[in-house]
């Protein structure tokens, strides 16, 4: 069975709180107890991680090398700014799917630049929680496209 990590990352944390006009009304909790209903759905097993601090992320990036086949991450603001986070992905060669709650496409100039999505199978945004579970099963559909 297939096992991915869902990554969080900063201010993730403050979700359902944290300017709920543009992230909506779900908690961080709701987000992965709604993700781990999918997985069963698509039989594949899921861990998460949330972190605020850039070397954290890289940390369990790079821990996810042999222990599981996928990444899905929010990089959050380190998105926009975190060569680390790219080399760490990079080094992995993990399949990542990059996801974001909003549409940063249709946000602040700084927002449109992605230094995760090179390195990422692909990228989902503007759907709020869904995003994510277009992200998972982007990921499913990359390891077995026949299903
Ligand atoms: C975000 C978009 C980022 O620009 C922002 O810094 C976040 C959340 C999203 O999910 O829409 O923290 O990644």
């Amino acid at each position: 069975m297939n096992s991915f990590i869902v990554v969080h990352g900063p201010n993730l944390n403050m979700l359902g709180k944290r300017e709920p006009e543009i992230y909506g009304h779900h908690t961080l909790d709701d987000i992965n107890s709604s993700l781990t209903e999918l997985s069963k759905e698509l039989c594949v097993l899921i861990s998460f991680y949330q972190s605020n601090h850039e070397g954290d992320l890289v940390d369990v990036i790079q821990a996810a090398a042999g222990l599981h086949q996928g990444i899905l991450i929010n990089p959050g603001a380190y998105t926009h700014t975190s060569v680390a986070i790219r080399d760490a992905i990079a080094s992995v060669a993990l399949p990542t799917v990059e996801v974001h709650l909003s549409n940063i496409h249709q946000r602040e100039a700084f927002r449109h630049h992605s230094y995760i999505a090179p390195v990422a199978i692909g990228q989902i945004c503007g759907f709020g929680l869904h995003s994510y579970h277009l992200g998972l099963r982007a990921l499913v559909t990359y390891l077995h496209p026949s299903v």
